[in-house]
């Protein structure tokens, strides 16, 4: 039998979750779902024939994107009919103490809040600092903010994966069993 059908729609503004998303993908196949991949520009206007969603995207200026928010928001009901998760990149979710995780979620507790949509799982994942990819602003900001979170992370010749691959992987495997058990359960009635 075919396994759950599970959409992923996320936002990038650099494309660091590009990879994630893509990573998660691999992990829900690997575990038995059969997922599909869109960017918010391409996200569908309907979740009929989904069995399951993950949703994701990076935080900016301590804010998801406006259109991923606008996208949730429509669909809170349909996300809620059928097993869901979350997914936040960020650097702040880089830094492994109390203080910058209970930053990270207050990020995805206001998207949550904003969009009505309160997701079944959550992750809050470290992103990436992609120093030759932005522009002279973006690389001057993001380095003074380096220069606090990450003394030792401010060569902008080059860029600094500080995500986590294990968690996303682990992510991917629970949200994969979540939407196995949602897909059996739907099945059942
Ligand atoms: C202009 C700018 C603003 C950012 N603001 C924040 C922020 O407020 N909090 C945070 O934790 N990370 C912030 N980041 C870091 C991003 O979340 C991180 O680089 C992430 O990997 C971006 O993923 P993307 O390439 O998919 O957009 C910011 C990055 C940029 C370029």
């Amino acid at each position: 039998m075919a396994g759950p059908r599970i959409a992923i729609i996320f936002q990038t503004g650099e494309g660091h979750t590009t990879g994630v998303a893509a990573r998660i993908a691999a992990g829900l196949r690997a575990n038995g779902c059969e997922p599909e991949i869109r960017e918010i520009d391409a996200a569908p206007g309907t979740l009929e024939g989904f069995d399951g969603v993950v949703v994701g995207g990076s935080v900016h200026n301590a804010k998801h994107g406006k259109e991923l928010a606008a996208w949730t928001k429509r669909h809170a009901g349909a996300l809620a009919d059928r097993p869901n998760a979350f997914f936040s990149v960020s650097i702040t979710a880089a830094v492994h103490d109390q203080a910058h995780l209970a930053r990270a979620g207050e990020v995805a507790e206001s998207f949550f809040a904003q969009t009505g949509w309160h997701p079944d799982m959550v992750a809050l994942l470290g992103g990436a600092l992609l120093y030759t990819r932005y522009g002279w602003i973006k690389r001057f900001a993001m380095k003074q903010l380096a220069a606090h979170e990450f003394p030792g992370l401010t060569d902008t010749h080059r860029d600094y994966d500080l995500t986590d691959w294990d968690a996303v992987d682990h992510f991917a495997r629970d949200a994969a069993a979540h939407m196995r058990a949602g897909a059996m359960a739907a099945h059942a009635v």
